[in-house]
């Protein structure tokens, strides 16, 4: 099916329920199901892909309050027999201690290589159980059924898997494909609206990097989208979509990040030097740090002469209008921020090149490109003008 193809079991005159996305990696090629009630109708959907009629869910104690008895109940009704383990809502989950519970609850289960791991949950859920299914007997498959806007747009497609150690985050992984994702859109109402515009980050990302044409149109409906409501299930869906489309066109041409695939990372170098100095505590969310650190990337570029500092207004003003965050935490928990101290985290990122920095830099809006040609000077002022503006 192609991307953006309405799903054809649809009833006369209802709209389509769902639209697929598909991702082309040869052998690993997978769907991204999106749309309304796929949480419902998990089973019928699940089943193409399973070797044997029993699944083992992974999911975090506030997902598993709200969905997993509706999603175990719909894998019933087609014969498929599911265990489960939960682990605590929240990012220290994605750690050595979690990961080993998981896969004991995992082996005590008897899974064995034909049985189904499946992530039922946010991006905590889908990093760690899709790690542990890349280890368990050597690598199981396993389905993402992400429950956040930031996992259905970005962390439940490409593969990318992994847990947090003392020394940083995301630092111990595998790239592990999915065999199948589902994104309702239905679970988002329940979604906190704080961790929805921290979603959204990530959905204006894909604009920002590449298509003007995207972000142009995320002006115009963002604010609706996000708004609640019947009209924002279908303009969610777009976004979602869109975002998805973008990620698996980039993951399909550099699966493994050894070039095209680190332009992901627009906003990330910023954001995450902020999320490390914040202290991953919940003051400030991935996404919101994604979202200040690509204010930051474009505000380099014109620093650096390269874009016109309209464009920077302009991802200011939206953020604003939808109600992200766009200027950066000014203390933490050690106290007043510093360009050293983020520097400082930078240095230790795990996107260091022969002890360079990559940046994404960006053109204008829609035109990124990387590079490991920033001065320090420059990435000094930039950190200093923003801290103290
Ligand atoms: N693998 C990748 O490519 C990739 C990409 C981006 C981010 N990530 C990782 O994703 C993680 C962040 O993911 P996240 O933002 O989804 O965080 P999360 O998984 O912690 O979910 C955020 C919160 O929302 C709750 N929740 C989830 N779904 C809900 C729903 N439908 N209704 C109500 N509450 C719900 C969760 O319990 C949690 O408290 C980070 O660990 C990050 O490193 C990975
Ligand atoms: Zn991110």
């Amino acid at each position: 099916m192609n991307a953006g193809a309405a799903e054809q079991r649809v009833q006369p005159n209802q709209k389509p329920t769902h639209v697929t996305v598909p991702v082309a990696l040869r052998s690993r090629a997978y769907d991204i199901h999106v749309g309304r009630g796929l949480l419902a109708r998990a089973g019928e959907l699940c089943t193409p892909v399973l070797k044997q009629r029993r699944v083992f869910i992974v999911t975090d104690s506030n997902v598993a309050s709200l969905y997993l008895t509706p999603f175990t109940a719909s894998l019933a009704a087609v014969g498929v027999r599911a265990d489960h383990v939960t682990v605590p809502a929240g990012e220290a989950s994605k750690d050595f201690t979690h990961l080993e519970q998981v896969l004991d609850a995992m082996l005590k289960a008897k899974c064995e290589r034909g049985t189904m791991i499946i992530a039922l949950g946010g991006g905590v859920v889908g990093d760690l159980a899709g790690f542990a299914a890349s280890v368990l007997l050597r690598g199981v498959d396993f389905i993402q059924v992400p429950t956040t806007l930031l996992s259905q747009v970005d962390s439940s497609v490409g593969g990318k898997t992994g847990i947090n150690t003392k020394v940083g985050k995301n630092l111990v992984g595998s790239f592990h494909q999915p065999r199948l994702v589902l994104a309702d859109t239905d679970v988002l109402t329940t979604l906190p609206r704080r961790e929805l515009l921290a979603g959204y980050a990530e959905v204006a990302k894909y604009g920002l990097l590449d298509d003007v044409g995207f972000w142009t149109w995320l002006e115009a409906n963002g604010p609706t989208a996000l708004a609640g409501g019947e009209k924002s299930h279908d303009l969610l869906r777009d976004c979602i979509v869109a975002s998805c489309q973008a990620k698996a066109r980039i993951v399909a041409a550099d699966e493994k990040e050894s070039g095209e695939r680190a332009l992901l990372n627009l906003g990330h170098t910023f954001g995450h030097a902020f999320e490390a100095e914040m202290g991953y505590g919940g003051a400030l969310l991935h996404g919101e740090a994604v979202g200040i650190g690509m204010v930051l990337a474009f505000e380099m570029s014109v620093r650096l002469g390269l874009c016109p500092p309209a464009d920077v207004m302009r991802i200011r003003s939206h953020f604003a209008a939808v109600g992200l965050p766009v200027d950066p935490p000014k203390q933490g928990p050690r106290g007043v921020i510093t360009p050293a101290m983020l520097m400082a985290h930078m240095t230790q990122d795990k996107k260091m090149k022969d002890g360079a920095l990559t940046f994404v830099l960006a053109r204008g809006i829609g035109k990124a490109f990387l590079t490991t040609d920033v001065p320090p000077r420059v990435l000094e002022e930039t950190l200093q003008a923003a801290l103290t503006g």
